[in-house]
């Protein structure tokens, strides 16, 4: 099939390499004229498992192209997706501006039938915008449809995701219609969830607000398990062997980031709002991962009398491992929290440095975890990175100031890097060891 994807963003560029991947041959468009100029020399925006390798091996075939004319993309096309991102504006409402600038430079360009897919995540009814925008600005009287398929990859695994997600969720105005996406999809073999319009714009919100509500209410419980002397880890995994709640996004820590969560939780609680329906549970789950930080913070200051002159190793900046997005990390939180109280920090990532090093220039970027850790009062686990899971506490101890270990994601043993002379400090678990004040 001819497909268009507009917004070559993190969800564009990986379905439009997927669809590419598959047969079809897929137009990218951007308006970013430098990202655009970066693909076609197979430069990635963003880093992603197996991403380079799928975009420069599709682009040599001819099946992927990139261009900044959207309309070469949409008057080659049968369906245009539209991927460009729906940014939080304050008090929680999507900014559906450039939804609402494609929509508009579609219907300028279409020539014949469309189908015009939103991909990106709207809030319900956004679907009826869509359709009115085309419908008001069309230069040709041609006919089109408009479907709402959500995506639900994760940053990390965004191709696996893809080419193998759980459900796929076709909101479509009729049978025909869903029948041409079904068409496209078929080739993955995964379940389809067919429904209307409005239900699969909800199915997206619900399904990332839920997740968010399992990780805040395992937060909370990791709260309460630290004040009673118990242990979040123990308890998650009494809870997680109930097949009815399964052990997945259980982990406690310091809560979580990134692109889709917040942005989607608070989006949610607004529209709710707007509907006259009871957001509070919502408002809760929001609550609860807002003060993640501010807790390992309190931690971190009741251990030292004073931060001022004291030197923090972070070890991870990114979201969540396997990225370079520092979108609503709790890296940037911890840092400007340690900053404000006059410390100095010490920090490696993989793949995230560049970019945080475009808001906090003043921290120390080091080459490797060990690195940071030279001449620190303490390190901070905030990404659980796999390479910092087996990390040489002997060689560590030689190098640190003081062995102290703040872990965010309670990826440590307690007991055994306690037993390499550190102390612990974990979310939701008793303390191990615990000097003076330094
Ligand atoms: C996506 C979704 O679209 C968003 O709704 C979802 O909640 C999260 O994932 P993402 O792909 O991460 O967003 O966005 P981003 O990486 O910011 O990419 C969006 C791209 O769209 C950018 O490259 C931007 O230049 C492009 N864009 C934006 C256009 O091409 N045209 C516009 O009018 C606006
Ligand atoms: C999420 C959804 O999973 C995906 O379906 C959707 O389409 C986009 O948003 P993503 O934001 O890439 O994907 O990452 P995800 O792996 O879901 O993690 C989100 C955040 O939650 C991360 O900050 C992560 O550290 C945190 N998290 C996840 C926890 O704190 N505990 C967990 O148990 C799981």
């Amino acid at each position: 099939m001819n497909i268009c994807a507009v917004g070559t963003g993190y969800v564009g560029l990986v379905t439009g390499a997927v669809f590419a991947d598959l047969g079809n041959e897929v137009i990218c468009v951007d308006v970013d004229k430098e990202k655009i100029e970066s693909l076609k020399n197979g430069i990635m925006p963003i880093y992603e498992p197996g991403l380079r390798e799928m975009v420069t091996h599709n682009a040599r075939d001819g099946r992927l192209r990139f261009t900044t004319d959207i309309k070469e993309g949409v008057r080659a096309s049968e369906i245009v997706f539209i991927c460009v991102n729906t940014p939080p504006k304050d008090g929680g409402e999507t900014d559906l501006s450039y939804v609402r600038a494609v929509a508009k430079s579609i219907a300028e360009w279409m020539d014949d039938y469309k189908i015009i897919v939103n991909k990106s995540t709207v809030p319900v009814g956004t679907g009826d915008l869509v359709r009115e925008i085309i419908e008001k600005n069309k230069h040709k009287d041609v006919d089109f449809d408009v479907v709402s398929n959500p995506e639900f990859l994760r940053e990390g695994s965004a191709i696996k995701d893809t080419l193998e997600p759980d459900r796929i969720v076709i909101g479509a105005p009729s049978k025909n219609v869903a029948m041409k996406l079904l068409e496209l999809y078929a080739v993955l073999e995964r379940p389809m969830i067919i429904t209307d319009v409005h239900s699969a714009e909800i199915i997206k919100y619900a399904s990332n607000a839920f997740l968010a509500s399992k990780i805040s209410f395992v937060n909370l419980i990791a709260d309460l398990c630290e004040l009673a002397g118990a242990n979040v880890n123990h308890v998650v995994r009494g809870m997680g062997t109930d097949k009815r709640i399964g052990s997945l996004f259980l982990q406690p820590g310091l809560g979580y980031g990134g692109s889709c969560f917040p942005k989607d939780s608070s989006s949610l609680a607004h529209t709710t709002r707007q509907y006259g329906a009871d957001a509070s549970l919502i408002d809760a789950i929001i609550h609860i991962n807002d003060q993640r930080s501010t807790r390992l913070l309190a931690k971190i200051k009741k251990r030292f009398s004073s931060l001022e002159g004291k030197t923090f190793a972070i070890l991870g900046l990114a979201f969540k491992p396997n990225t370079d997005d520092i979108r609503e990390a709790k890296s940037l939180e911890l840092v400007k929290g340690l900053l404000d109280s006059k410390a100095t920090i010490r920090a490696y990532d993989p793949e995230a440095m560049n970019n945080v090093k475009k808001i906090f220039p003043e921290i120390t970027y080091c080459q490797n975890a060990y690195e940071a850790t030279e001449g620190a009062d303490a390190m901070i686990l905030v990404t659980e990175w796999n390479e910092f899971k087996l990390l040489n506490f002997e060689k560590v101890k030689g190098l640190i100031r003081q062995p102290i270990l703040f872990d965010g994601r309670n990826i440590y043993d307690a007991k055994r890097t306690h037993a390499l002379g550190f102390e612990y400090y974990g979310m939701g678990v008793q303390p191990y060891g615990g000097g003076v004040s330094a």
